[in-house]
């Protein structure tokens, strides 16, 4: 595991997006995992401003989100296939068919966590996972509980995150309850992974994710099992 503390929130989206960049410089074709959430932000504005000086190039690149609200299409401004769109992809040259964010609104939502995970195996798997953590210490929604899931599943949100996510909505009662991630198995699975973490109200967690037993009660602790794991925090 390498653990790097950035000086400040540009600093760490900086040293995110040069990872990311070096992935894609190194392998054109390469298969990014996305998170959304405050923390990338940062992250994909420094790789919008390199691709726009002709730094990078995602003709060739795919991608897979990690989560999505269920019950939320794409087209509604609080989904993460809108959020994805708006941040990042309308931005860069990547196609838009080779970005898949798991449908919240499929007809049967079982059917699409297997075709999600299907979808992750048929494009080789992951070659750079980038994840937040919450304050539970989720990664994707896959949130606290007696085991860890390994495959997309649906989840109920914890009341934390529901709490921590209201800020993007009018209301807290406009979060929706539910939603689809994409589970530890295929996170796991990715060749790297890139966790990013900001602002003194994570700094409890990611140490306890990094340093603490492992355990599905903190999903995020798992990672100190993969064998190329890159934290990158900002405590300030
Ligand atoms: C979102 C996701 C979540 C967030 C986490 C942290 O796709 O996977 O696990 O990464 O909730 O969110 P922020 O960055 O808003 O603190």
């Amino acid at each position: 595991m390498r653990v790097i503390e950035a000086k400040d929130y540009a600093d760490l989206s900086r040293k995110a997006a040069n990872v990311i960049s070096a992935q894609v410089i190194l392998k054109p074709n390469s298969v990014l995992g996305l998170a959304t959430g405050s923390t990338p932000i940062g992250t994909y504005k420094q790789l919008i401003d390199w691709y726009n000086k002709g730094d990078i190039d995602f003709s060739m690149t795919k991608s897979i989100n990690l989560d999505e609200y269920v019950g939320l299409d794409g087209t509604n401004d609080q989904s993460y296939r809108y959020f994805m769109d708006n941040n990042f992809f309308d931005h860069i040259n990547i196609k838009k068919e080779n970005t898949f964010v798991p449908s919240g609104v499929a007809n049967d939502m079982e059917a699409e966590c297997v075709r999600y995970d299907k979808l992750i195996a048929d494009m080789g798997g992951i070659d750079i996972q980038l994840l937040g953590i919450g304050h539970d210490g989720h990664i994707g929604f896959n949130e606290p509980g007696a085991a860890f899931e390994k495959t997309t599943h649906l989840v109920t949100l914890d009341e934390r995150t529901i709490e921590a996510n209201a800020r993007f909505f009018a209301s807290k009662d406009e979060v929706p309850k539910r939603a689809i991630t994409m589970g530890i198995k295929s996170i796991m699975q990715a060749r790297k992974l890139l966790l990013i973490a900001n602002g003194p109200d994570k700094k409890e967690i990611v140490q306890k994710a990094i340093n603490g037993p492992v355990t599905p009660l903190i999903p995020a602790s798992i990672l100190q099992f993969h064998p190329d794991l890159t934290v990158i925090y900002c405590f300030n």
